[in-house]
């Protein structure tokens, strides 16, 4: 039995109650319904920033009636501190998740950025330290490396941010540093590389590479690379995240506290070659596109290559990633296409 497997089993026999900020967005949803089909306690908090009530009314059709009665949702700002101190009051387990994701959208509008990934994360630390939680785990970013540009990544050696967002997820590790220094408050940081999967929003300016595509690919629209295509990510599939979350939440190893860890599988695709994935994956779901892509400028603020070297969440946390990211699309395409077909 895996570690995460057991944690799971020894977690159905004896709920917690967990809070999840940030739980109407993607990985929030998915945090949730994971914890629900466990049987936990579930406290939400979001106030729709970038998030979605679909997202939630998706997660109870997915839940039983009494699991879901085990939710609580409050529709609330982490920029308010009264908000952060309501939803951590009775709570076990933090799962941070909550803030502004993009790195364009950081770009556009740094203040707003601020505000929600920095005010914001500071209250959640206050208000989860306050409330003596048993353990408060974080959404860092594998954009943490900024220029450094050594591959794999590992999380001692770290360049320079190269957008406000990585200024904001680089200024999340130092507080939770400082916090674990001055207060001896303990926590984990999740650096996640690239998540995704379903539930992740395929619409707007700002949506991520897998979603967009994949959308567009189903609307027979053209397809835009930013760059050569040669550009390089190591793509993470959801349920890695949530074993990855569950894990360091419940972990009891103290030496795996106050860590920053890479959340990820440890491969590198190419854009040239995850638009080949997607497009293979939508012919086996019979969802023919036929255009090649088009390219245009590199976007600015964008890391060249990333790939993670995941073996410290191995060693201090059991990570072990039960998906690449071909079994991940495989596994989340049926999602995008039933999307698609109720929104069009
Ligand atoms: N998806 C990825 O690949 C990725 C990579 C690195 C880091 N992250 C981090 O993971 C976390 C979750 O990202 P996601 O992909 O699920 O994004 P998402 O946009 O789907 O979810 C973020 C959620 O936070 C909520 N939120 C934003 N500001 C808020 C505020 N002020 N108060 C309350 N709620 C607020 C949004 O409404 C949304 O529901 C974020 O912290 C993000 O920075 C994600």
């Amino acid at each position: 039995m895996t570690q995460f497997v057991q944690v799971c089993e020894e977690l159905k026999n004896n709920p917690k109650t967990w809070l999840i900020t940030g739980v109407a967005g993607f990985i929030g949803s998915n945090l949730l319904e994971t914890l629900l089909l466990l049987n936990q306690k579930v406290i939400g908090l979001d106030n729709f920033a970038t998030g979605f009530q679909h997202n939630l009314d998706e997660v109870q059709s997915l839940v039983s009636e009494q699991q879901w009665k085990n939710f609580t949702f409050f529709e609330g700002d982490i920029r308010l501190l009264e908000d952060c101190q309501k939803v951590c009051a009775t709570v076990d387990y933090v799962l941070h998740q909550a803030a502004l994701g993009s790195v364009p959208r950081s770009i556009a509008d740094p203040i707003m950025t601020n505000s929600a990934n920095i005010t914001g994360f500071l209250n959640m630390l206050v208000a989860a330290r306050d409330a003596n939680v048993k353990s408060f785990t974080y959404a860092a970013s594998s954009s943490t490396y900024g220029d450094h540009p050594a591959l794999p990544k590992v999380e001692e050696n770290i360049g320079k941010p190269l957008s406000p967002y990585a200024v904001t997820k680089y200024v999340n590790e130092l507080y939770a540093d400082v916090f674990a220094k001055t207060y001896g408050f303990q926590t984990i940081g999740l650096r996640y590389f690239n998540v995704f999967g379903k539930r992740q929003n395929p619409n707007g300016a700002y949506a991520a590479v897998i979603p967009k595509w994949t959308s567009a690919m189903i609307q027979n629209q053209d397809v835009t690379i930013n760059g050569d295509g040669e550009t390089s990510r190591d793509f993470c599939y959801i349920k890695n995240a949530i074993q990855a979350n569950i894990l360091a939440a419940t972990t009891e190893n103290v030496e795996a506290k106050n860590q920053v860890y890479n959340v990820a599988v440890g491969d590198r695709t190419t854009l040239n070659d995850l638009f080949k994935a997607i497009r293979e994956e939508l012919n086996k779901n019979n969802v023919v596109y036929n255009k090649d892509a088009f390219y245009k400028d590199f976007r600015s603020g964008d890391v060249r290559h990333s790939q993670a070297d995941i073996s410290k969440a191995q060693k201090y946390l059991s990570y072990s990633p039960k998906h690449n990211i071909f079994s991940g699309i495989n596994e989340a395409m049926p999602w995008y296409i039933a999307f698609n077909n109720k929104v069009s």
